[in-house]
């Protein structure tokens, strides 16, 4: 059986990533970007993704390629495949989470639902796109972004000049994306896993909570996600059903290997949209290590390995997790465990390895049980701790 599997990206999916490969008895091999980062423990290299020299040298040290990240550019990951490397997922998937212009054609030509949409290049057609929408709108570039970077509200036309005047001093032209400004009930996510072989399993829909663009709280299962909803065919079904098929429809019609997530918007009459999306452990995933059958970090290992996947089922009826964005500078994480574990004994600390800068996601925090309310503020409590 193929048991090595090599992580570009040495950031904390990957450093999540070990415990799992640790229990399966496999080995696990990072390349990370640069020394002592989060996934250090594995790391058997240090060097730039980008470098197809540097990533191909690592990846003839594996069975199988896989990412913390989605930044490898495409001529690399190419190359990779050519030269005989199997790498989940693969290229012609992972495009559509490395550019969300390719990403809303594919979403839109699969027949699933995606927030009004067009592609602009001048200050004149994001014009005529609010003078069509209300006045305000979502401008995005296409690549690059993450944690909400990337991502502006402009409610005037000439709001992503800068962002023109980039893509143009960029010299490979292209085009920025603008969206309807959603006005969202809440945001879910739905995750999935699919096997080379072609095996899907799929979790719980999650309801998350960004601040400032960045994931600070999920909630699994998503409350009420068995209330009606409609479907992209006009059919009614609850939410869960809904936000299941969208996932499979994209892990299929996309052809992902690995973990899927699709980032989802309930709006105030029912439907689910789809945001965007990620092919790899994700934020709104981290639940799973302390509340599911199989935590979403072994089951993209088992798929990547085309493995038999893992059951989803959670464990307890609810699992909150808390990130913790920054903390006080100069201090780390475990500085704070003595308080924290005390005064929290049934939440499940998570430490990323990471400095404390503000905003900066260092780590989270798991708290699973019966009772939603007891839940929440228990997993609020112990990260606000953290944080203060
Ligand atoms: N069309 C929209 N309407 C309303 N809000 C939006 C829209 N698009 C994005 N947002 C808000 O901005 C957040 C970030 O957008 P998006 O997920 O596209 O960016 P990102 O930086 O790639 O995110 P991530 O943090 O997941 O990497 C969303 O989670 C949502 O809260
Ligand atoms: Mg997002």
């Amino acid at each position: 059986m193929k048991s090595t599997v090599g992580v570009i990206g040495g950031g904390q999916l990957a450093r999540m990533m070990i415990p799992p490969a640790v229990s399966l008895g496999l080995t696990i091999k990072v390349l990370e970007e640069a020394p002592g980062m989060s996934a250090e423990l594995a790391a058997t290299g240090v060097g730039d993704y980008r470098d197809l020299d540097t990533v191909l040298a690592f990846a003839r040290t594996v069975d199988v390629v896989t990412f913390d990240h989605e930044h490898v550019p495409q001529h690399v990951l190419h190359a990779l495949v050519d030269a005989g490397i199997t790498v989940h997922p693969g290229p012609d998937a992972l495009l559509y989470a490395q550019d969300k212009l390719l990403m809303r054609q594919k979403i839109t030509e699969l027949g699933l639902p995606s927030p009004d949409w067009a592609a602009i290049s001048n200050a004149d057609e994001l014009g005529a796109f609010l003078e069509s929408h209300g006045g305000r709108a979502v401008v995005k570039t296409a690549r690059g972004g993450y944690d909400g970077k990337g991502v502006r509200v402009v409610d005037d036309k000439n709001g992503a000049d800068d962002w023109f005047i980039a893509l143009e001093e960029d010299g490979r032209g292209g085009s920025l994306i603008v969206e309807e400004l959603v006005d969202f009930v809440r945001e879910l996510a739905q995750q999935v896993a699919r096997r080379p072989s072609g095996e899907i399993v799929a979790y719980p829909v999650v309801e998350t909570v960004q601040k400032g663009g960045v994931c600070a709280e999920v909630t699994a299962p998503a409350p009420t996600a068995a209330d009606t909803a409609r479907a992209a065919d006009g059919t009614a079904s609850t939410v869960a059903e809904v936000a299941r098929d969208i996932a499979v429809r994209v892990a299929e019609g996309v052809g992902v290997t690995g973990m899927l997530a699709v980032e989802l918007f309930e709006t105030r009459d029912g439907r689910v949209l789809v945001n965007e999306l990620a092919m790899r452990p994700h934020n709104s995933g981290h639940w799973s290590i302390d509340g599911a059958v199989t935590s979403q970090f072994e089951q993209h290992l088992r798929a990547v390995l085309d493995l038999p996947l893992g059951s989803t089922r959670p464990r307890e009826p609810w699992a909150v997790m808390i990130n913790v964005l920054g903390g006080p500078v100069g201090q780390t994480l475990q500085d704070r465990y003595p308080a924290v574990a005390a005064a929290h004994p049934a939440a499940k600390l998570h430490g990323y390895g990471k400095e404390s800068r503000p905003g900066r996601k260092v780590g989270h925090v798991t708290v699973t049980g019966t009772d939603l309310d007891a839940v929440l503020a228990d997993a609020r409590a112990a990260a606000a701790f953290f944080e203060g």
